[in-house]
């Protein structure tokens, strides 16, 4: 049987195995993790899968901004991934689930738009496209065409622009689903 379920600190441990498994111990050079390090994601939206109940997959999201070079203007953004799946159970819709899950409580919980850096191949069946990024910029990532965003809310990242900077999981002004 397979489940999706709120990560727990208890998982931990098997997340970062998984990670090193799917994406390779140098993943942490990432140009990416720049916007992970030193922030703790966002607990509500974090998710894992479990097959029988071991941990197979599993998604996290983070707080980041974009921060406009000419105004300094701030817009609050989701950072998606890591998004991983055990390669024993690829293809057999985790990902889907894990994905499309966490992006429905996003939106009852006021976040406006996403980004991540990613596959446009398969990111772009839950509409993340590179048109809505083509004015943020990653430092430091060599292939900004992986650079994609999807919004949550339509029209919410119409004039998005900047460079992408983490941020603090506080986000004022949030709408809060009870
Ligand atoms: C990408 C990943 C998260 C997808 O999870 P999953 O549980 O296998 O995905 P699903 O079962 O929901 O979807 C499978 C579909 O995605 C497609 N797919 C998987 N990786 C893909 C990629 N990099 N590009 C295009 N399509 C891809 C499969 O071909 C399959 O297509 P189909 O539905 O037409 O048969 C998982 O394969 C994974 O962890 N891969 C390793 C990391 C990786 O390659 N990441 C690439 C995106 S950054």
């Amino acid at each position: 049987m397979i489940e999706i379920r709120a990560e727990r600190p208890h998982h931990a441990e098997n997340i970062e195995r998984l990670l090193d498994t799917v994406f390779g111990e140098g993943r942490r050079s990432k140009a990416v993790y720049s916007l992970r390090n030193g922030v703790s994601p966002i607990e509500e939206l974090c998710h894992v899968a479990l097959v029988d109940g071991e941990l197979h997959g599993a998604i996290r999201f983070w707080p980041i901004q974009a921060v406009s070079t000419g105004t300094q203007r701030r817009i609050q953004l989701l950072l998606l991934g890591p998004l991983a799946v055990d390669p024993v159970f690829q293809g057999a819709g985790i990902g889907r689930a894990l994905v499309e899950y966490s992006l429905i409580l996003a939106g009852w919980r006021g976040h406006r738009a996403a980004v991540l850096v990613g596959d446009p191949a398969y990111y772009s069946r839950f509409h993340f496209d590179r048109a809505g990024a083509r004015e943020l910029k990653l430092p430091g990532e060599a292939d900004q065409e992986r650079l994609l965003l999807r919004e949550i809310v339509r029209g919410a990242a119409a004039d998005c622009q900047g460079t992408l900077v983490s941020a603090s999981a506080e986000m004022p002004g949030l709408m809060r689903y009870p």
